[in-house]
């Protein structure tokens, strides 16, 4: 099969050349630049990277709710034979809810706290005129049973405040899954919860997404979530993909200095689940000044001059992965670099 067919056949939603800004009075925050990257069918893919570095930016394009400020500079998202930055209103609210929807961190936020979950969950079927409203709510107990609920057929009746937050979390995830769409967002769907709380989500969006046959998007602060739970991942810096592609090759062989300085600097590595990011010495850029050059340059440790003043080349690895330096490719590419990519086992602890 020719490659562009075999990858068309394997994404269920593609972006491209993605570039968003936001007007303020500061000036234009340059949030997204040249975002490219697959989501793959049936994967779960991770977006990591610091605060501001544009993973909910990234979300709110895909749905087609950016803040009014926002402008899309350029780029698509292609969603099968559609483009959803240029879709209209009409099209993009068919698609949000029935084929793309979406977790938030805090369902406080999301739910009605004056409405019981049955009325909510009846409410997200309004496109259903054709299924009575006893078989809606025979398929909203079913979809709260799905995701742990204990006796769902009494508990649709109450309201958000009768259930505790990894109740509500769950809640969210059966409401965002009612309408059986093709692809779930999660924005630190965890975020808000303890570590035990945090680890029974993870291994139910798992079993969700295998069961239901979805694809789910999930940004996290978390490493050990993402190592964890995901198959594919995309580490963010400052608006850019600086790497993507498969978690495992990612996360033992990674290419990006800056992907390599997340991982190694932290002793427990991949396997502890409630590991945050590590800190990085340095700030992430003013995204309102004209950048050049590659965006990690002042705090990489590998930097070179060229990296303050040309854009590094985006070089991809196999199908699907792919990183954006100039140690990979070109004049400046270090072979020992490369092969030296394999990170140090972990510490002992203690
Ligand atoms: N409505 C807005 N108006 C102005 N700037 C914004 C707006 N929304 C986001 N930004 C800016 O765009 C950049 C990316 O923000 P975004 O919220 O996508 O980051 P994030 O990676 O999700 O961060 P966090 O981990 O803190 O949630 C930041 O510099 C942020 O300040
Ligand atoms: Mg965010």
């Amino acid at each position: 099969m020719p490659k562009d067919a075999q990858h068309a056949r394997e994404t269920l939603l593609d972006v491209r050349n993605l570039s968003v800004d936001f007007r303020t009075p500061r000036g234009r925050v340059k949030a997204l630049r040249d975002i490219t990257f697959p989501i793959r069918r049936n994967r779960i893919v991770g977006i990591v990277g610091e605060s501001g570095s544009g993973k909910s930016t990234v979300l709110w394009a895909l749905l087609g709710l950016l803040a009014k400020n926002a402008e899309v500079m350029g780029g698509e998202v292609r969603f099968g034979d559609r483009d959803l930055l240029h879709a209209s209103e009409t099209q993009l609210r068919a698609t949000r809810g029935e084929e793309i929807s979406v977790v938030f961190q805090d369902p406080m936020t999301s739910q009605i706290p004056v409405l019981t979950y049955g009325r909510q969950m009846l409410d997200i079927l309004y496109r259903r005129p054709d299924v009575s409203a006893s078989e809606k709510r025979r398929m909203a107990v079913e979809m709260l049973g799905k995701v742990g609920i204990p006796d769902p057929d009494k508990r649709i009746d109450q309201y958000p405040h009768h259930f505790s937050g990894g109740m509500r979390q769950r809640a969210g995830i059966a409401m965002a899954l009612l309408t059986g769409p093709k692809l779930l967002l999660a924005d630190e769907p965890t975020t808000a919860l303890d570590v035990t709380m945090e680890a029974q989500i993870i291994h139910l969006l798992q079993d969700l997404q295998k069961e239901l046959d979805a694809t789910v998007v999930v940004v996290s602060h978390n490493l050990g979530l993402i190592a964890e739970l995901c198959d594919d991942v995309v580490v963010m810096y400052a608006g850019e993909v600086i790497e993507a592609g498969d978690v495992r090759e990612i996360f033992h062989n990674a290419q990006h200095p800056y992907t390599r300085a997340l991982l190694e600097c932290d002793p427990a590595r991949i396997d502890d689940v409630s590991r945050k990011l590590p800190v990085i010495p340095g700030d992430i850029p003013d995204l309102t000044r004209a950048l050049s050059g590659c965006i990690y340059a002042p705090r990489c440790q590998r930097a070179m001059p060229v990296c303050r003043t040309e854009t590094p080349p985006d070089v991809r690895r196999g199908e699907m992965s792919q990183a954006r330096c100039h140690l990979l490719e070109g004049p400046h590419h270090d072979p020992v670099w490369m092969s030296a990519s394999r990170l140090p086992p972990a510490k002992p602890s203690g």
